[in-house]
């Protein structure tokens, strides 16, 4: 596999806190490509022979906003076996509803902007249905739980502007810990 060449934008730079656009179909050429550079960076950055080769942060997630294309796309490539991956691309989502219940990563959220560690409490639905289109434009949904539903809630965040670290207090990071289940 060939390591594409995407320069991920840094927490400091100004474009990741643009709002993303809808996107229309049919996707552009280049926007195909894009997709398909995240689809294979992210699966590589999490492939010890590669990340160990070319020094690479594990990332599950990545929005186009993070390339500095304010697009509302993201893409999400899940370990579901040892190296065996999932893709999901993931292109005008909604939130159509949301369980009541909140989840927190303990170790804490990371993010491929973020190159720092930085704990404290994420508050993110449990589980979640949403809307999105797929790559030719189709209409569909999906639920999602757990550790997908907190991937899917950082990267609809990205879409906003939002990073992870916004929604930890700054003064109390570890708030409320007692009102959700860590996962
Ligand atoms: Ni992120």
């Amino acid at each position: 596999m060939k390591l594409p060449d995407l320069k991920i934008l840094d927490e400091k730079e100004k474009t990741l806190r643009l709002k993303s656009h809808e996107v229309s179909f049919p996707l552009s050429k280049e926007d195909k490509k894009t997709i398909n550079d995240i689809i294979t960076y992210l699966t590589m950055s999490q492939i010890k022979k590669y990340y160990e080769k070319y020094n690479l942060r594990p990332g599950m997630g990545l929005a186009f906003i993070q390339l500095g294309i304010p697009k509302n796309i993201f893409i999400i490539v899940e370990e579901v076996d040892d190296e065996v991956f999932e893709n999901y691309v993931i292109i005008n989502p909604k939130i159509i509803s949301h369980s009541e219940e909140l989840i927190y990563v303990g170790e804490g959220e990371g993010c491929l902007s973020v190159n720092r560690e930085v704990t404290g409490i994420v508050p993110r639905y449990a589980r979640m249905t949403i809307s999105y289109q797929d790559i030719d434009g189709n209409q569909k949904q999906i639920r999602v739980r757990e550790d997908i539903s907190v991937a899917f809630q950082h990267e609809m965040d990205h879409l906003n502007g939002i990073l992870f670290i916004d929604k930890i207090d700054k003064n109390d990071p570890f708030k409320n810990k007692d009102k959700m289940r860590e996962i």
